[in-house]
């Protein structure tokens, strides 16, 4: 293993017509040709009362040019307040510095000056209360209602708000921590969590493997631990610890496949913290501690794929990272692709394959609403925020394209491939041309005229889906299709529809599917029959409330207002505000917004707050 930081080769350019020529990261500041931090050491205090992390980090310095004496890091909205140095002898003294003025997307950089090459760069700074890549909760807006609650989302390029940091995954850097909470408020990190084990409100962390700093993690709240299986557990509120536990039980034996299809998970333990409902997301994958929305714990592990996905970018992302935000297929793509192999290998191949048609019908919806620029798989951002052309692309399209070369070559040929791509970049970062040059001669050509560069091309490149795309189809969505049909006739009646076996999937597929100008009288038939507007599963609900507000069924008014305010993630509740504006609701869902604004994560309130600009 390892543990030196890795620099991204740049050396790629030429290697493929379609790669931008110099695949340098656009969204960062760092002078990396100058100098890398190759350790960082935070000392920080959790302050709940002013919302802020204050303290200092420490970067440890590796110089790539005899001739500088600059260091140039990420922030965003951080108050420094000193900076000192250790010079080559040990003597510290202080650093002169600037920060410049904000820029929206990439934040403040901050240039540090030195007399000598520095070994070592001491920062002294506290964060602020909107910092965008922290969420600071009240009591009130926890499960438990008796503690605050914090944490931080990284991804992508947030790390610069709660750590001044060379904010790339291009580089990657070990770390430790100390991190001061409150005595009753247990602190975790994406690190070794034994220290945290021992509640006292003094926390000591380390994480020894090199990581891109877009997986620096923080959590604190009121968390208690529970043990799954020896290298798995799960850090909780109390009231959902048992929940969660129940939910996520088949965690070791998704290790255990994943070991078994691409190598050794490298990470040691793999622990999972649950958020608060406002976490943005569904899931982060942290290295060793993933961040899981509660809106899965649905009791009948139904949404559990989840957790599939997170394990999964420990091999792809985590091990082999993306080098810049145009290059997140290469994390996406390929953890959605082994995130369904891990489901099929533990819940069999009918659900991982309800899973991918879920999947692959979502993105063919929403291909028709993005750009097509925005459906390569190698974004072109020109200066946009990572966050402004996120969409299942990089994911689905990324999926179907894996799924394609799967079936051309056969798992015989292609599983081994994908298991030694995994190995070859392991603690690296690669850009898509470094991954163009690497299938073409492991894949495409030691296998001749199976698939071509050309098709290879036209899935990184070109807009859209290639005609021949995989078109993921399951026996038992054609039932539920059938069944549908007869009911929408009028042969039938809603008590009729065999929905007793119906997993959640089926039912997913069965609303999504269903007209968008369904009578009022339809409606009403299935509501009753099968308490839709109440549904206790996050996904499903959501799927009801979308039908109902294209459908203008109006019963579903005051669940949906509970489901908005109640959770965070932009996955559940984006495309409803959306769909409420265009359905004539916008007065109704802009006052629901108002309402429930304070408890959402600032990602959430950004993306929530662009819709209602008149
Ligand atoms: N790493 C992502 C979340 C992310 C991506 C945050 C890009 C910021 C920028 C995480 O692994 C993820 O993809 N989560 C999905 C899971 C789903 C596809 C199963 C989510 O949150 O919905
Ligand atoms: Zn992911």
């Amino acid at each position: 293993m390892k543990l030196t930081p890795i620099f991204l080769s740049l050396a790629m350019a030429g290697a493929c017509s379609h790669a931008t020529a110099n695949a340098v990261d656009e969204h960062t500041y760092a002078n990396l040709n100058d100098v890398i931090t190759t350790h960082l050491h935070l000392d920080l205090d959790v302050d709940f009362a002013d919302k802020q992390l204050e303290g200092f980090v420490e970067h440890t310095l590796q110089w790539q040019d005899n001739s500088s004496k600059t260091l140039v890091l990420d922030t965003r909205d951080l108050d420094i307040d000193k900076i000192m140095y250790q010079d080559q002898n040990g003597g510290w003294h202080k650093a002169s510095y600037t920060l410049a003025k904000r820029d929206d997307v990439k934040g403040s950089k901050l240039t540090i000056t030195f007399k000598s090459q520095a070994q070592k760069a001491r920062i002294y700074y506290n964060s602020r209360p909107e910092a965008s890549g922290l969420q600071w909760l009240t009591p009130e807006q926890t499960a438990s209602k008796t503690h605050p609650f914090m944490y931080s989302q990284s991804q992508a390029i947030h790390a610069r708000s709660w750590i001044p940091v060379q904010d790339t995954p291009a580089m990657r850097v070990t770390y430790s921590a100390r991190i001061h909470t409150p005595k009753d408020v247990r602190a975790v990190m994406s690190a070794d969590n034994k220290d945290a084990l021992y509640k006292d409100g003094d926390y000591i962390f380390d994480m020894p493997q090199a990581i891109s700093p877009y997986l620096i993690a923080i959590g604190a709240g009121n968390l208690e631990f529970k043990a799954m299986s020896k290298q798995t557990g799960i850090f909780a509120e109390p009231t959902i610890l048992d929940a969660s536990v129940a939910e996520f039980n088949d965690t070791q034996a998704m290790i255990d496949k994943t070991n078994a299809m691409y190598g050794e998970y490298a990470w040691g333990r793999y622990d999972l913290l649950m958020l608060p409902p406002s976490f943005p997301f569904g899931g982060m994958e942290n290295p060793r501690l993933s961040f899981i929305t509660p809106t899965v714990v649905a009791g009948d592990k139904s949404l559990v794929n989840l957790i599939a996905h997170e394990l999964a970018h420990s091999w792809s992302g985590n091990l082999v990272t993306n080098a810049t935000w145009e290059d997140l297929w290469l994390n996406e793509g390929f953890t959605s692709y082994v995130e369904n192999r891990i489901m099929e290998e533990v819940f069999g191949r009918d659900r991982a394959v309800m899973e991918q048609a879920l999947d692959a019908a979502g993105l063919r919806a929403q291909l028709k609403t993005i750009d097509a620029p925005d459906t390569r798989l190698n974004l072109k951002l020109n200066g946009r925020d990572p966050d402004d052309a996120f969409s299942s692309v990089p994911y689905t399209k990324g999926q179907l394209f894996l799924i394609y070369l799967e079936n051309k070559y056969g798992r015989d040929k292609f599983d081994p491939f994908v298991k030694t791509y995994f190995n070859e970049f392991s603690f690296k970062s690669l850009t898509t041309a470094e991954f163009v040059t690497y299938i073409k001669a492991n894949l495409i050509e030691k296998y001749p005229g199976v698939v071509s560069m050309d098709k290879v091309n036209e899935w990184i490149f070109e807009p859209g889906l290639p005609a021949d795309a995989p078109n993921p189809t399951s026996d038992a969505f054609d039932k539920v299709d059938n069944a549908t049909q007869t009911w929408l006739t009028g042969s039938t009646t809603a008590a009729q529809l065999p929905t007793n076996n119906w997993t959640v999937h089926e039912w997913l597929h069965f609303l999504n599917n269903l007209p968008r100008d369904l009578s009022i009288e339809k409606m009403t038939e299935l509501d009753a029959e099968f308490n839709l507007t109440q549904s206790t599963n996050a996904e499903r609900a959501f799927a009801w409330y979308m039908l109902a507000v294209g459908n203008g069924y109006q019963a579903i008014y005051p669940a949906l207002d509970n489901h908005l305010s109640g959770i965070g993630r932009r996955k559940l509740i984006v495309p409803l505000y959306k769909a409420l504006v265009t359905h004539g609701k916008r007065e109704w869902a802009n006052k629901v917004y108002l309402n429930a604004r304070p408890g959402y994560h600032p990602l959430a309130q950004g993306t929530i707050d662009a819709l209602f600009v008149k």
